[in-house]
Order: C-alpha cells, then structure tokens, then sequence
C-alpha cells in the first residue's frame, strides 16, 4: 500500500493547535521576517500523529522482529539505556547553559572516559565523536597525522577487510587515503597472505572490527596487528563491536589485541 505523504493529506485551514486570544497588547513582527508564502502542510493534530505513527510500523525494528546482521544486533542498546539516556537531566541540557549547572552530566562523561581507558588500554580518550563513523573518521585523522609528524608522507595505503562495515572505507576515502580491500579466508578470517603482500613502506594502516562483521572473532588478530606494525602501519580498531570483546580481549598500549 502506498501511504500518502502529509502534504496529500492537508486541507486549507486546518490547524494542530489553536493558540488563546493574547492578554497582551498585540506587536507586529520586523517586516523582514514577514513573508506571503509559507507551504506547511495544514493538519489537526491527530491526523499528524496519525499519518507518522502508520509510517513508523512500516520499519522493521528489533522490537518486531529478528536481526539478521552481526554487528548491529551485538550493539543493540537495551532498553534500560534508552530509558536512562532519557532521564530529564540529560535531555534537557542545553549547550550553552551554565558550566555549574552541567556538573552532574560532566562528572559521568569524565567517568565514562577513565572506564574506556581501563577497558581498551589506551592512555587517553576523547568523547568528542558523536558516531561509529565520526569516531573511524578520527581514527584515521589521527593514524595520517602520526605519519605525517614523522615526515612519512608516502603512506597513503589503508587495508580495509572485505568483512568491514561500509563506513570504514568511506571513512579513509574521505581524506584522500587509497583504500585496498583484502579478502576473507575460508573461516571468515582475514586472508594472512593478501594481507602480507600489502603491507609495503605505502602502509597507513589497517582498520579491523573484532568480532567482524559477519560476527565471528578473528583467529589471527595478534599476527595481523604484529604483521601491520612491522610494516610501519597502525592499526584501527572499530569501537562498534568493543562490547563484544570486554573480558575476552584486552588491546594494551602497543595497539595489538590480546586474549585475556
Ligand atoms: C562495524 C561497524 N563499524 C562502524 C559502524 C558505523 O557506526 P555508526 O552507524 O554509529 O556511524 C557500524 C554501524 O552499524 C558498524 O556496524
């Protein structure tokens, strides 16, 4: 069934909300803020909540049915997460509201920030990426940047497993690294022979999620990582998985996975 779109549903003259007469004198508005035209679609209030209440059932979600995709179901938030992200203290915060009234939220960020860097064994984290891709995009900033600062700025070459998500190719081609792309053996690890031919004095690095993907744990993360340094390069690791190997895996300051 095709659903109209609000703009077919609206009638001229129709209103969500209809606003008291003001107890105050009335003041006209700037004539530059004034215009003729204003093509909003005209609906009471029911018939909007309506017409997207129908859309949303059209999605699939996970409260409906299965999700057949490894990564993504591994990262599902728990309903518990969501309902404490909507807690009144974090969602009505402004950015701009006063520094001693933003205490409580600042203290759980920093919080967070000292418990991922027990978690990964890095020595420093930044909160700033607002997104699994905005934090590859850092990622690779940053891994072009270490290059760059030892005036090694012929390594351009990022490895990026055919089991990756999408975004981490993006991510690299984004700022101009030459994306390679290197092919799954037959248990769904990283082909160790492709990834050894690729790894020349062009090596930036290799961006690796652990569990992939398709959600099966690489066999040979500490050869992959061992084999990628000694060529120069740095490795990244997808943080959209990280839940999946808390307790199993530590990554310590050397940058290479190990089994706990
Ligand atoms: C393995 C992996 N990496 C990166 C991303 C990108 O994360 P985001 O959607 O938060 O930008 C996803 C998203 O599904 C993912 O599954």
């Amino acid at each position: 069934m095709v659903n109209p779109t609000i703009f077919e549903i609206s009638s001229p003259g129709r209103t969500g909300v209809t606003f008291p007469e003001p107890d105050v004198p009335a003041a006209s508005l700037p004539e530059t803020l004034l215009r003729d035209n204003l093509p909003l679609p005209e609906l009471s209030e029911v018939d909007v909540i309506r017409h997207f209440t129908r859309l949303s059932q059209l999605n699939h979600s996970v409260d409906t049915g299965y999700y057949p995709l490894g990564s993504c179901t591994m990262k599902y938030n728990p309903k518990i997460n969501e309902e404490t992200s909507r807690l009144p203290g974090f969602a009505y915060l402004h950015p701009l509201q006063p520094i001693e009234t933003v205490q409580g939220a600042l203290g759980l960020l920093y919080e967070t920030q000292e418990w991922l860097k027990e978690i990964s064994g890095f020595d420093a984290m930044s909160l700033q990426p607002a997104a699994g891709a905005h934090g590859e995009l850092t990622g690779v900033l940053i891994m072009r940047a270490y290059h760059r600062s030892r005036g090694d700025t012929k390594r351009v070459k990022m490895l990026i497993p055919d089991s990756a998500h999408g975004t981490n190719p993006a991510s690299s081609a984004m700022i101009g690294l030459k994306v390679v792309q290197i092919p799954s053996d037959a248990r769904g690890n990283i082909d160790l022979d492709a990834l050894k031919a690729e790894c020349d004095d062009t090596l930036a690095g290799l961006m690796i999620t652990n569990p992939n993907t398709l959600g099966l744990f690489d066999e040979n993360l500490t050869e992959i990582c061992d084999t990628v340094h000694k060529a120069g390069g740095l490795v990244y690791g997808d943080g959209a998985n990280l839940n999946a190997i808390i307790r199993l895996f530590i990554i310590p300051p050397c940058n290479s996975w190990r089994k706990l």
